[in-house]
């Protein structure tokens, strides 16, 4: 299949989904995605904003998932399932009007038809068929390119049902790499027909919460006006959803989870007003540590919910596949292993590449886990404990579940010192659960156990 076949095949599938023929930037979109090229130079091109390229973009891949019936197709893989259909006989271009999708056959000669009564003159063909500017103003800030995705069927019908059902606060949490920022990127398109306003900021740079607002604000008034609102003016007045990313910044360091840097305390109010006051537009948080405020806000019926990221399933077998790794069956082993956290199983792809060849069996046949690039990840997120955390987790690295009524003396902490820092653990999603007979007893995950079982031995 080439570029031309591509677009020829799209067009059709628009045609027979929408009614409407690919416009200008859409062709030209996919012709750069083809060619591997980013949004910026495709704008550039096109005289258009980066900003509004990324939306045609979104709605373009959206429209293909649904088309295709795939699971999600993206700038970053559009290439790759196109010709993967092509290679497995699923999609075959006819020159009879006929695009062949599976055994749904779908006859366009009518698109045909309009093809060659469409005007030789271009750009009327243009003006009747390109997208309107939209109507959602969307601001992605610096969010990543969407990438490689795979599954979150579920997650991405919770959050789905509960933006449609006004949930104005949520925060989805989760360690580092387990899928927060591409899951979110994901449901933009899904939701994006909801909103007015969407834009997408990072506080990896510690903003302080009143310059926050000002760009925010700057962006909500499309800087027309000069008088402007308050933000919650704005959140009443329209239909906003204002996702944060990279939340855990603004919280300590050697604190328990969720308590506030010195200077940023007024995040929490600000949180708080988003969950309790009366507007129609939803914040949605991304973090490794759950806010204080946020437990006590949610709740079934409230309009606050948080969203705990596990691992991936037995989808992320798609992740080795496409590392080339072999001995498929010793995948589930390393996916239990790494829990499922995609980056994790990234990088551990790869070391099994460069180290083993591709064996995953000569990998699993050490003893011990081999953490190579996770060590420094790990380390991120496992500095910013409290000691006596840093001491439970020593008694929880063990591979048997803790039973935490039996505290070891060596921690010196009272029964409810000690709950309160199992509790922080696993605001950190440091600390898993496991019901034994009807009572609970706590461990933490085997990567983790390894990292600090490494730490301790170095101490020593
Ligand atoms: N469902 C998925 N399928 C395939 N790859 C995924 C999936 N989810 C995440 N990834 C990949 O895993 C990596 C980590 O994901 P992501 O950046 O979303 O994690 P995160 O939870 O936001 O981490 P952090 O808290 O460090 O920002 C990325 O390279 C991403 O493309
Ligand atoms: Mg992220």
């Amino acid at each position: 299949m080439d570029v031309e076949e591509a677009l020829e095949f799209v067009d059709h599938l628009a045609l027979t989904t929408t009614g409407k023929h690919l416009d200008s930037l859409q062709k030209a979109i996919l012709c750069g995605t083809w060619n591997n090229q980013k949004y910026k130079e495709i704008a550039q091109h096109h005289n258009r904003s980066e900003k509004y390229v990324k939306e045609v973009g979104f709605k373009l891949w959206k429209l293909l998932s649904v088309a295709l019936g795939e699971e999600q197709v993206s700038k970053a893989n559009f290439r790759a399932k196109l010709e993967n259909l092509q290679a497995s006989n699923i999609v075959s271009l006819v020159g009879n009007g006929c695009i062949h999708i599976g055994n749904i056959s779908a006859d366009s000669s009518q698109s045909s038809k309009k093809l060659q009564s469409e005007p030789q003159d271009k750009d009327k063909f243009h003006e009747k068929t390109s997208n309107s500017e939209p109507k959602i103003h969307l601001d992605l800030g610096d969010a990543p390119e969407p990438n490689l995705f795979y599954n979150r069927t579920s997650e991405l019908t919770t959050l789905e049902n509960w933006i449609s059902s006004r949930t104005r606060l949520i925060t989805i949490l989760g360690l580092s790499g387990i899928g927060k920022t591409a899951l979110t990127l994901q449901l933009i398109p899904q939701i994006q027909h909801e909103f007015d306003y969407i834009i997408w900021r990072s506080l990896h740079n510690s903003p302080p919460l009143a310059s926050l607002q000002t760009d925010i604000i700057q962006f909500l008034s499309q800087q027309q006006e000069t008088e402007l609102p308050s933000l919650i003016e704005y959140l009443r007045s329209h239909r906003c959803l204002i996702i944060l990313d990279d939340i855990q910044t603004i919280f300590s360091s050697q604190q328990l989870a969720g308590n506030y840097q010195p200077g940023y305390e007024n995040y929490g109010t600000f949180f708080k007003q988003i969950a309790e006051s009366s507007h129609n537009s939803c914040l949605i948080l991304l973090s490794w540590e759950k806010p204080r405020e946020i437990a006590a806000l949610e709740g079934e019926n409230r309009p606050c919910k948080s969203l705990q990221l596990n691992g991936l399933g037995t989808e992320a077998q798609e992740i080795f596949r496409e590392k080339g790794l072999a001995e498929e069956d010793k995948w589930s082993q390393l996916i239990d292993l790494y829990r499922g956290n995609p980056l994790w199983l990234n990088i551990v792809a790869t070391m099994i590449q460069d180290l083993f060849g591709g064996s995953v069996s000569e990998f699993l046949s050490y003893d011990t886990l081999f953490l190579g690039d996770l060590e420094s990840l790990l380390e991120q997120q496992c500095d910013r404990l409290t000691e006596p955390e840093k001491q439970v987790m020593g008694w929880l690295a063990t591979p048997e579940p803790a039973d935490i009524s039996k505290i070891p003396e060596n921690l010196q902490l009272s029964p409810p010192e000690l709950l309160k820092v199992i509790q922080s653990l696993g605001r950190r999603s440091l600390v898993e659960t496991v019901k034994q007979n009807g009572r609970s007893y706590f461990t933490i995950q085997p990567v983790i156990r390894e990292y600090i079982i490494n730490k301790t031995r170095s101490k020593n």
